[in-house]
């Protein structure tokens, strides 16, 4: 039986490599977290200091400036911070292309390990979206997060629970490749597990911490654009290699069996529209912690 690497990397490479295609690949599904998040936070105001912590593309950043785009008030104080210099530059590109009001706004590239360009509390409202699993030592970084927030402060932290799209890539492997070890990512499965992030957020110096979740949706148009999205994730695979085009024509299959038609509200222009696409499940972990 072929088997899977067994070392977790370093993803800060992988995103800096892949900053330019990252929304794409996401099918919006950490935006839905983004605009959860905010929405079940602390009002946010002009004289809130927000931190933006391994802010990809900037999901958060951008959530937050639109209504100050709209309403003119000045905009709060947003500092993005990821450990990729490509993830800052597509943000940076992206606040820009929207027009959105970033006389506030800072850049920091830094590993969330690592925060000591930032001072101790400072933040009214910290975010780390999605971040968590993927950093090498996400204990450090919770220590990071604790230590950067101001006492009477909201950091919300967030992790996957389940991955919906990992069903249709296993169905398809299982076809093209039977087998073999099923295809999973390659993450600690500890940051997956809510009580585990509850602990490590309280030990971090939060004593008041609220688990929740959150369904999002891993959504395009139509199947055939998720299946095109999803065989990317194949390729990263060595024992995978040559097969993408029989695992492309299984997916066609196996993405319908699972996805279902969903209601998103998305951004055009400036206005939020509802749209109709299909999607696959992700449920989200969300920690709300006051410090
Ligand atoms: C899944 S993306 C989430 C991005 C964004 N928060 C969102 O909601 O779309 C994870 C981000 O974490 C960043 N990252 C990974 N490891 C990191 C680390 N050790 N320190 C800081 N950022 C890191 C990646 O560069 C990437 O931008």
């Amino acid at each position: 039986m072929a088997s899977q690497p067994s070392k977790i990397p370093n993803s800060i490479e992988m995103f800096d490599r892949t900053a330019d295609g990252y929304d794409e690949n996401t099918g919006g599904c950490t935006v839905d977290v983004a605009r959860h998040i905010i929405s079940i936070s602390p009002p946010i105001t002009s004289t809130s200091t927000i931190l933006d912590n391994a802010s990809g593309t900037g999901a958060i950043s951008q959530a937050i400036l639109r209504p100050f785009k709209l309403s003119q008030l000045s905009p709060p104080h947003v500092t993005l911070a990821d450990g990729a210099a490509g993830m800052i530059r597509v943000a940076k590109a992206e606040l820009a292309r929207l027009a959105l009001p970033v006389q506030n706004t800072d850049f920091v590239v830094a590993p969330a390990e690592d925060l000591s360009s930032l001072q101790d509390d400072v933040f009214s409202h910290s975010f780390t979206n999605m971040g968590l699993p993927l950093f090498v030592d996400g204990e450090r970084a919770s220590r990071e997060i604790h230590r950067t927030v101001k006492p009477g402060g909201t950091a919300v932290v967030t992790s996957w629970r389940s991955f919906g799209y990992l069903d249709p890539v296993r169905d398809a492997q299982a076809v093209v490749l039977p087998g073999t070890e099923p295809f999973d990512l390659p993450l600690a499965k500890k940051w997956f597990d809510p009580e585990y992030i509850e602990k490590v957020m309280r030990e971090a110096g939060f004593e008041n911490v609220q688990m929740g979740s959150f369904e999002a949706w891993y959504a395009a148009e139509s199947e055939e654009k998720i299946a095109n999205f999803l065989v990317r994730l194949t390729e990263a695979v060595p024992w995978m290699k040559g097969k993408r085009d029989e695992i492309l024509a299984e997916l066609q299959k196996t993405v319908v069996k699972y996805a279902k038609k969903v209601k998103k509200m998305v951004y055009h222009g400036d206005k939020e529209i509802e749209v109709e696409l299909v999607g696959l499940s992700m449920m989200a972990i969300v920690a709300v912690c006051k410090k």
